[in-house]
């Protein structure tokens, strides 16, 4: 009998290895570009790892942060003429990570296994982008709103939360919470009954739309509160387009990074298609308070890992349909992923013809 709140051993390993198969944000660009001579290492840290970015001077690169010799931590290296080199005794190493100089040995023999892991590195909207395990081809998730004609995109801080990244994901998809969380900025709580849409899988993505009750009389003009449509690139971005009766359109949009199973760093933007001249400061402003609102209960479950995906650890209600879809599909790609490739691939939906992202985010 499971504990509430907690997964089997083999869900736990399955769903690690399955957001290993995913991008995830690590990082921004101005992160990178503001270390120290704009070439210093960035530490970060995704699924319990910690790693290294750096700028090789022909794009970013990301490696495991450990140096084979004595174990320093690399990111207190420097990157000189394309090559990582550690803080403590000097090793460097090269673009495919294999080290090419020890300099108390210029004459070598360098070590056979001198060397440091690699991982795939991309750069898409403005964040450094690193997977760790690239058996599967997946996709960077599609952001709908980046190179849209008319859409002033604004990016806002990056935060991070004491809280799964799935915990995140499912509250900001989450349609019953916004009349208690969001009583008054996106919500009333006097209407808590939510529409309970239609769930469907598309590709990678799960979608569904969304007719918020009326409420705008009393919110801000700030507010996102007007038919969205949803979709959640599995397993943890958040497309979301709202679109008004007079044609403006307005965009979020979420990524919610697994620094390890309790804690979670989201990136986020906000676009829209009006008031190109208005006050950014606002919108963002707005987008905070909604932030401020969810984060002492999202970063109050029991445990603080992850998310339960066995039937019946938690309680769920017919107007839970979406995260009921959310856990059910998690759950097949944790055991997919054990499967292998081919299985992960399919329940990822990159399989059957649907379209899929390149590298660089253009669809193909
Ligand atoms: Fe890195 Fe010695 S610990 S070179
Ligand atoms: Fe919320």
């Amino acid at each position: 009998m499971l504990s509430p709140g907690t997964n089997s051993p083999d869900v736990v390993i399955g769903l690690e290895a399955a957001l290993s198969k995913a991008w995830h944000p690590v990082g921004t660009v101005a992160e990178l570009a503001a270390t120290p001579g704009g070439c210093a290492p960035l530490p970060v840290r995704l699924l319990g790892r910690d790693l290294g970015i750096a700028d090789s001077g022909s794009g970013p690169v990301c490696f495991t942060d450990r140096c084979a010799h004595r174990s320093v931590r690399l990111s207190v290296g420097a990157v000189e003429d394309g090559c990582l080199r550690c803080a403590y005794h000097g090793w460097a190493y090269g673009a495919d990570g294999r080290c090419v100089e020890v300099p108390s040995l210029p004459d070598g023999p360098i070590p056979a296994r001198a060397a440091v892991t690699r991982h795939d590195c991309a750069v898409a909207y403005d964040l450094v982008w690193v997977r760790l395990d690239g058996s599967v081809p997946t996709p960077l998730p599609v952001h709908t709103a980046w190179d849209e004609p008319g859409m002033r995109v604004l990016s806002g801080a990056p935060y991070e939360w004491s809280a799964s990244a799935l915990r995140r994901i499912e509250n900001i998809i989450d349609l019953s919470h916004f009349a208690f969380v969001h009583d008054g900025s996106l919500g009333r709580r006097d209407q808590p009954v939510p529409p309970v849409p239609e769930v469907t899988r598309v590709g990678p993505e799960l979608r569904f739309t969304y007719d918020p009750p009326a409420v705008s009389d009393e919110l801000s003009e700030h507010a996102l509160a007007t038919a969205t449509e949803y979709r959640l690139v599995m397993p943890t971005t958040v497309d979301l387009r709202f679109t008004y009766p007079d044609g403006r359109a307005r965009h979020l949009w979420f990524h919610c990074t697994p620094l390890d199973a309790s804690h979670c760093r989201t990136y986020w933007t906000m676009a829209r298609t009006d008031d190109h001249d208005g006050d950014d400061d606002a919108y963002l402003a707005f987008q905070d308070r909604v932030v401020g609102e969810d984060e002492p209960v999202a970063t109050s479950h029991v445990p603080p890992d992850w998310l339960p995906l066995e039937p019946g650890v938690e309680i769920s209600v017919h107007t839970d349909k979406v995260s009921i879809e959310y856990r059910r599909w998690l759950r097949d790609l944790a055991f997919d992923a054990l499967s292998g490739p081919t299985a992960f691939a399919h329940a990822l939906g990159l399989t059957g013809g649907e379209a899929a992202l390149d590298i660089d985010g253009t669809t193909r």
